[in-house]
């Protein structure tokens, strides 16, 4: 084993020891997620290094080993057969060089690709020299997929071009015929910036061009950009910064590989709750584009008010369930759910062509649970409803409860949380018009603290955090102003992923 080897081995079995003292005690806690991955014990953001390795999905994950906060961020690991059930691996990479360790630093956001039969990282290491911010990017790689090795050389890309700054993180790297291409995110004089590199061996990178840029209305600094082909277009996501309610944005255009540019003519918002950051994607084997996204916001979002109530039990964060994009026939981004949820599916509830009033108790009585899965599809052209929706983990007493709801009227789609628990504050809302059919279909999955909300298959996603009691299992179709007819509704309990 050679030195950088050993001090990162060291360094991997600290964190590990750090985890292991309190996993039995964090397991314990009633609001853990039942079927959403989330780190052992302590503090998880990004999803990262997505990849499809030998057949098996991996996920690492932003982590602080030693605290329910950010800070000293190593890279979990996890894997998967299906995407759903995951089992958890040695921490994969720790900070353990001069380039990558720091309490406000560490093995920062990063990519994966399956790559001479080797699980080859891009990841960002980031420091501060006194005030300086230094953000350079490092290569790893993994043989057996679980050991990784620092390579000798790294930094690969040891500083920011000029048309960037000292924010210069989050590399994604993929391959174009022989040539490895790795955008970047970056800002200059305020705006956000996707910065393109090429190489050929993955370990000299040349700066090529500025990808796509903020305009001045597209936020100040990019985060985390994926770029990658779909459906006939490409497509590049990022996590924009400095956007008010906006923070995750999709452009959907054309890329011209001589010039390095993006000329892209559609853009959407990937989520319009508040809870959902920094996805990632990757192409897995058979060819579907797959996302993952971080459960929860950070402290410089505007809605902020704190990471959550589970910080006080050693734990916060996880990550979404994975999503499958495509490109619908106007070029905005659907992401829907991929099928491989349909293995959390235990007993089912099933109802057609009902008429419901107002103030009908329609399932209350029948069904509840804090982890489900809800399909609903209303007729919204016969419908004379001015709203119609479902209450969520609701109490004894009746004002507790988490809302979905769809404004008729308005053609407004709502999750509100201002009542769901003493913690939870807010309204999300998009806009989200009826099918051409003049249908609506709602398909929610909730677990123990969060709700992902997907309406009419896809085209508007909305995950927010809630923490009612575990008692609050409640649930309700209503509809107000009129009656609102259901085509159908389908109810799942989930079953935990162990
Ligand atoms: C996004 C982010 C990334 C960074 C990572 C640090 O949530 O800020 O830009 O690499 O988190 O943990």
């Amino acid at each position: 084993m050679n030195e950088i080897d050993r001090r990162h081995q060291e360094a991997i079995e600290k964190a590990e020891a750090s985890v292991s003292q309190v996993r039995e005690e964090v397991a314990k806690d009633p609001r853990r997620m039942k079927y959403h991955l989330m780190a052992p014990a302590y503090w998880i953001n990004d999803p990262c290094g997505l990849v499809q390795f030998q057949g098996e999905y991996h996920i690492f994950y932003q982590f602080n080993p030693y605290s329910p906060l950010w800070g000293d961020i190593h890279w979990g690991h996890a894997k998967s057969r299906d995407l759903v059930h995951w089992e958890h691996l040695p921490i994969a990479i720790a900070p353990s060089e001069p380039y990558d360790t720091h309490p406000k630093g560490g093995i920062f956001t990063g990519c994966a690709m399956a790559d001479d039969d080797k699980i080859k990282v891009i990841y960002c290491g980031s420091t501060w020299a006194g005030e300086n911010l230094r953000q350079v990017q490092c290569l790893a790689t993994s043989q057996d997929g679980i050991r990784f090795h620092k390579y000798e050389h790294n930094p690969v890309i040891p500083g920011f071009p000029p048309e960037g700054s000292e924010n210069f993180r989050d590399p994604n790297i993929w391959k174009h015929g022989d040539t490895y291409y790795m955008v970047l995110g970056s800002c200059k004089d305020n705006r956000g910036k996707a910065l393109l590199y090429t190489s050929k061996d993955m370990v000299d990178w040349e700066y090529k061009s500025v990808l796509a840029e903020s305009d001045g209305s597209l936020g100040t600094m990019w985060e985390c950009p994926d770029f990658f082909p779909l459906d006939g277009k490409y497509v590049l996501i990022f996590s924009p910064m400095g956007l008010g309610k906006v923070k995750g944005l999709y452009l959907v255009g054309d890329f011209d590989y001589e010039s390095g540019t993006f000329h892209w003519q559609t853009k959407g918002e990937l989520d319009y709750g508040f809870e959902y950051y920094a996805p990632q994607t990757f192409e897995d084997n058979s060819h579907r584009r797959v996302m993952f996204g971080w459960l929860n916001s950070w402290d410089w979002m505007p809605w902020f008010t704190s990471f959550g109530p589970t910080v006080e039990q050693n734990w916060c964060g996880s990550i979404s369930l994975p999503r499958v994009l495509h490109l619908d026939e106007e070029n905005r981004l659907i992401c829907e759910p991929a099928e491989e949820t349909a293995a959390l599916r235990g007993e089912r509830f099933h109802w057609e062509s009902a008429v419901l009033l107002p103030g009908s108790r329609f399932i209350r009585d029948r069904v509840s649970g804090e982890c489900l899965e809800i399909e609903i599809k209303w007729d919204i052209l016969n419908s004379s409803a001015k709203q119609a929706g479902v209450y969520l983990r609701m109490g004894e007493e009746e004002k507790i409860r988490t809302v979905v709801q769809y404004d008729l009227g308005t053609q407004e789609l709502s999750v509100d949380r201002s009542q769901a628990d003493n913690c939870s504050k807010g309204i999300s809302r998009c806009t989200c018009l009826p099918e051409a059919d003049g249908t609506l279909t709602l398909r929610i999955f909730a677990d123990t603290s969060c709700i992902e909300l997907f309406a009419n298959g896809g085209k508007s996603c909305m995950t927010n955090l809630i923490y009612p009691d575990p008692t609050c299992d409640g649930i309700e179709i209503f509809c107000r102003g009129g009656s609102a007819k259901l085509l159908s509704l389908d109810i799942w309990k989930l079953n935990p992923i162990g």
